[in-house]
């Protein structure tokens, strides 16, 4: 099967909602409000155009959806400016082939050309780790929300971008409800 990876335009928004609803319709621990998250980045100052993506079939059928916002780790003395990856969904019968790596691969790419240094994830630690994502305890980051310290990796997108980098990561406040 050929995964298209485009830029999401306006028209898209609506198919993007129901492919993250049903994405996360079965995913125990999602409050299944993914939907509005996006809405609300989409209209925020974190939003970067270039790193909301669509992946389609042939016939231009949407299959999945990733995000990827401005967010900062900050220590007592400096800021680092990143992103952060969520959420990434794909049609529950399209998964397992391929089309989540396409997209992650693909925001990778996008991003490092857009000059950001690292990507920052709340994810399941068996699937990141395979596009280069290493817990962010490793660095001496931490995430403001209470969760496994196992789900909590960043990726570095350019050799050294995380060299000296340590703090807390600051999500917009678009990220909460
Ligand atoms: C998780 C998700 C984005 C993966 O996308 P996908 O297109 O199904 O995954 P891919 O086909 O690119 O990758 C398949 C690989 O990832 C693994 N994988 C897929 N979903 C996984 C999951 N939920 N947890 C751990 N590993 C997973 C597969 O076992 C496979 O591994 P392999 O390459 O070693 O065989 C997708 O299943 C999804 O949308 N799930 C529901 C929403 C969700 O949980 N989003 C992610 C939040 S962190």
């Amino acid at each position: 099967m050929k995964i298209n990876v485009r830029q999401e335009t306006e028209s898209d928004y609506t198919t993007t909602a129901d492919v993250i609803i049903a994405a996360y319709k079965d995913v125990g621990y999602s409050d299944k409000k993914e939907q509005f998250m996006v809405e609300r980045l989409r209209k925020s100052t974190a939003f970067i155009p270039e790193l909301s993506l669509i992946a389609e079939d042939d016939h231009g059928n949407s299959m999945g959806h990733i995000l990827l916002t401005k967010i900062r780790i900050q220590n007592q003395d400096q800021s680092y400016e990143g992103l952060a990856l969520a959420p990434v969904s794909i049609m529950p019968e399209y998964q397992h082939q391929g089309i989540g790596s396409a997209l992650i691969m693909k925001s990778h790419s996008i991003a490092k050309g857009l000059g950001y240094n690292y990507i920052v994830v709340l994810g399941h630690e068996k699937y990141y780790p395979k596009f280069g994502y290493e817990l962010t305890s490793k660095y001496n980051i931490s995430l403001p929300i209470k969760v496994a310290e196992v789900n909590c990796m960043v990726v570095s997108l350019i050799e050294n971008g995380l060299s000296g980098v340590s703090g807390t990561v600051v999500y917009p406040k678009e990220f909460f409800a």
